[in-house]
């Protein structure tokens, strides 16, 4: 059986794959839990948890000295933007630093590793207002959330250049599903939005505040998606030293997503309109013919996707 690796394997992303591949292979995880949960996971007997911070690089260091993995998906991250902004310094030890040490010790330790996946995030376009995104866009991280990716990104490409470590990486566009943590800074949109319907169901009172006009856009993926497209850059010999943008190739503005959960849930959200917020990207739309020639076809819509979301959530 093979085996896999999964950095922050207890979070959204990382939970949904360990249980995907637990039905057919050995999976190791090391989350902290900071974000991550435990009843994520469907726990059995090929699922081994590890309670760990990745900057416990003598932890690191034990685990892969004695365990030799096919696949290692890197996903621990801070997600937080905002979390960067105000915590450079320990969010660029776990977001990069971390990163180099894996590197270094997937170098020593890991010499049959079939892939080293990362989870980078399409943050690293910035502001700059071309759409839509390719990998050769032009690169503008504003944030020391983004330059972490970024930078990571780049050690990883140069990884398979200098050291012929069979890396590749995943950029990211918005990801939402089931197993997203609520009360993560980081769910985004989607999750606020599902708060806000289910105080309504409950007959409390509740209102959106929507910064501008409501036409700001992204490229919205649903989990399964993600999924596919991961195993795809495990699997395919032509993801190995590349980068791939991870979305639908469509956009949403906030006023169709609205409306989208209107019908969903058969309820007017109440939305107070104010000035948009100074910085904030107006459109997000990821190019992905690169991900589609290894295989990748998204096979849910927004409202399909947010659909099975919804009905997996308690309360709603
Ligand atoms: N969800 C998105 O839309 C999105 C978009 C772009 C990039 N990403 C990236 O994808 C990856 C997964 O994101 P997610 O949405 O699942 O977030 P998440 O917060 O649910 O998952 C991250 C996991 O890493 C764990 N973690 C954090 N710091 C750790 C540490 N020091 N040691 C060990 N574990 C640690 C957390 O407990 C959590 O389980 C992250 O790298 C994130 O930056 C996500």
């Amino acid at each position: 059986m093979e085996s896999v690796l999964i950095t922050g394997g207890s979070g959204f992303i990382g939970s949904n794959l360990a249980n995907h591949l637990s039905k057919s292979m050995k999976v190791t995880i090391i989350d902290d839990l900071s974000m991550g949960r435990i009843e994520n996971l469907q726990i059995n007997e090929n699922v081994k948890f590890i309670e760990g911070n990745i900057c416990d690089y003598s932890k690191l260091e034990e685990l892969l000295s004695t365990y030799s993995f096919d696949y290692i998906f890197h996903l621990a991250a801070i997600a937080s933007v905002a979390d960067s902004v105000e915590h450079p310094l320990e969010t660029n030890r776990v977001n990069f630093e971390a990163t180099i040490h894996l590197l270094e010790l997937v170098k020593n330790y890991q010499p049959n590793l079939k892939r080293l996946v990362f989870s980078s995030s399409a943050s690293v376009y910035g502001n700059e207002p071309t759409i839509p995104k390719t990998e050769l866009s032009q690169i503008l991280p504003q944030t020391p959330y983004a330059v972490d990716k970024f930078a990571s990104e780049c050690y990883l490409i140069n990884a398979y250049k200098l050291y012929n470590i069979p890396t590749a990486v995943a950029r990211f566009f918005n990801v939402y599903g089931v197993n997203q943590n609520p009360n993560s800074p980081y769910s985004g949109v989607i999750s606020i939005l599902l708060d806000k319907y289910q105080a309504i169901l409950q007959e409390k009172s509740a209102k959106f505040t929507l910064f501008g006009d409501g036409n700001q856009s992204r490229d919205f993926i649903y989990i399964d998606d993600v999924v596919q497209g991961l195993l795809l850059l495990a699997q395919s010999n032509s993801a190995v030293g590349n980068i791939f943008n991870f979305g639908t190739g469509n956009m949403t503005t906030l006023n169709e997503l609205i409306g989208i959960l209107d019908t969903i849930f058969q309820k007017n959200l109440p939305v107070e309109r104010v000035a948009a917020r100074k910085g904030d990207i107006e459109k997000s739309l990821a190019d992905n013919k690169k991900l589609r020639s290894l295989g990748f076809t998204p096979n849910y819509t927004l409202n399909e996707g947010l659909s099975v979301y919804v009905n997996s959530l308690d309360g709603l």
